[in-house]
């Protein structure tokens, strides 16, 4: 009954650990044995787990700390944890956190098999219950931080200091560096996980919408407002609000949104009455703040505002040693439990030697395009890094996949002629937006910059293929 389900054991008293270990291996359990809340961390983002045990005290750490974020990653999770006399108080927090049970030290072996089992048995219930895939519960909370580097564990240290607190707190990366996501896990992970996140995005917005998402409006205040609508950081009550690209924010915005993190009121647009919120601010950015401010399109005062905890995600090229790790991450999200596929050793390299403008999110695409594209149980280079259009689209075709996979920017004349496609200008118009960002890696500052159009515009234009 035991086959196939993957325990994680977090122990710092190592032979006990590994007693244990080896005795539910005996079981059929797949087991993992750590001593420290590091290790278990990075397990946690790179495996999958059924169930886990921790020590509550860790060299390193707390066992509760590594619950919120096992939770946080899947909820479906059970963990017991051990604890040793004087601290059975805060097991019985851990109890409210949704740890399954705790046990005190020492423990006798069968009552810990007895209590896995029954934790077990919890899961495989909440599982047919909510009937939802992995992939599904993930998307509507944080996936998984995935990344060994120096660079990736402070960003994660840094998301567990500031977790529960209300100070606001500013990502930076380029694009495709996982500004999103570190926000998502500065919600999902911590207490205000059952609370709202809500999203602004100021580049894709024009000026005169952004201050009624923000705020909201009342009916009448203004040509069009037929009813009164919430703006977000009403919605956000309680919550998170993540505006995403703040640098875009216009000045009369970032006047507004001031004297909103300052007091925690705001006007409806075309209201005199004072509103209050509680809501936790992230602001994503992947332009030099500093400079802008020197400049004077950001607020001096705001920037400093803003910025009480800075969270700086480093360019994949400058932290290498993360590509093999999420690049099987990638592949190992892609798989159907038959079509294994596997990247050669060739790849690995190959994508370890590449620069990825387009940051993790490129390294996903070329990941989803290698999988695609390999026919046999190898993904090779030539998967990964198609150099021709040409042979690209044919393998593509013969796949029954969209063309969209097309690697290489490329006069789209001769492909369109050929297949017949849909000749309106505005459909060539969607096509070539597609390429450019695939060639761009999704990154959009970038496509515009080579489409020779503004952010906003690309933006509209996103939303108006549904790209
Ligand atoms: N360390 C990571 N582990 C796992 N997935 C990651 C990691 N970093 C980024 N990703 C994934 O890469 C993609 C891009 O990340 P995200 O959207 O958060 O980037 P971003 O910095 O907000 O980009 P942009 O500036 O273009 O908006 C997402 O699918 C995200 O889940
Ligand atoms: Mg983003």
């Amino acid at each position: 009954m035991s086959k196939n389900i993957n325990l994680l054991i977090a122990d710092d008293e190592v032979t006990y650990a590994q007693l244990l270990g080896e005795r539910f291996a005996r079981k059929g359990f797949n087991v993992t044995v750590v001593h420290t809340v590091t290790q278990a961390l990075i397990e946690i983002q790179k495996n999958h787990f059924d169930l886990a045990l921790f020590d509550q005290r860790l060299p390193d750490g707390d066992g509760l700390e590594l619950l919120h974020v096992a939770k946080a990653t899947d909820p479906n999770l059970e963990t017991v944890i051990l604890t040793g006399y004087g601290t059975i108080e805060s097991a019985i927090e851990a109890l409210k956190d949704g740890a399954y049970d705790y046990l005190t030290k020492p423990c006798n072996a069968a009552k810990l098999e007895f209590t896995l089992y029954k934790a077990l048995e919890k899961r495989r219930l909440a599982e047919q219950a909510t009937g939802l895939s992995e992939a599904l519960r993930r998307q509507s909370g944080a996936g998984p931080i995935i990344g060994q580097s120096d660079g990736v564990k402070k960003v994660i240290e840094m998301i567990h200091l500031v977790l529960d607190s209300d100070a606001s707190v500013v990502i930076l990366g380029e694009s495709g560096t996982g500004k999103e996501l570190v926000a998502r896990a500065l919600h999902f992970w911590g207490e205000r996980r059952d609370q709202p996140f809500q999203v602004l995005n100021s580049a894709a917005l024009p000026a005169q919408l952004l201050e009624s998402e923000l705020f909201g409006y009342e009916k009448g205040a203004f040509t069009g407002a037929n009813s009164k609508k919430m703006g977000l950081v009403e919605v956000a009550d309680g919550g998170t609000l993540f505006l995403d690209e703040i640098g875009d924010m216009d000045l009369p915005v970032q006047a507004k949104l001031l004297r909103f993190l300052e007091s925690g009121e705001f006007f409806r647009v075309g209201s005199t009455r004072v509103r209050k919120v509680k809501v936790r601010v992230v602001a994503a950015t992947n332009r030099n703040l500093e400079e802008d401010v020197r400049e004077g399109r950001f607020r001096e005062d705001l920037y400093y505002r803003l910025n009480v905890v800075t969270i700086e995600i480093p360019p994949l090229r400058d932290r290498k040693e993360d590509i093999p790790m999420l690049a099987t991450y990638f592949l190992k999200n892609k798989r159907g439990s038959r079509s294994e596929k596997e990247l050669s050793k060739e790849s690995i390299q190959a994508l370890e030697h590449y620069d990825f403008p387009g940051n993790v999110r490129e390294l996903a695409n070329i990941i989803e395009r290698g999988y695609l594209l390999a026919k046999g149980p190898w993904i090779e280079p030539e998967h990964l890094f198609c150099s021709s259009v040409k042979g690209l689209r044919k393998e593509a075709l013969s796949k029954n996949v969209g063309i969209s996979q097309v690697g290489e920017l490329s006069s789209p004349g001769d492909v369109f002629w050929e297949n017949k496609e849909d000749l309106s200008l505005q459909a060539v118009d969607k096509r070539h937006i597609q390429r450019v960002l695939q060639h761009s890696g999704g990154n959009k500052t970038q496509a515009a910059k080579l489409l020779g159009i503004g952010l906003r515009t690309l933006y509209r234009k996103m939303e108006e293929y549904g790209l």
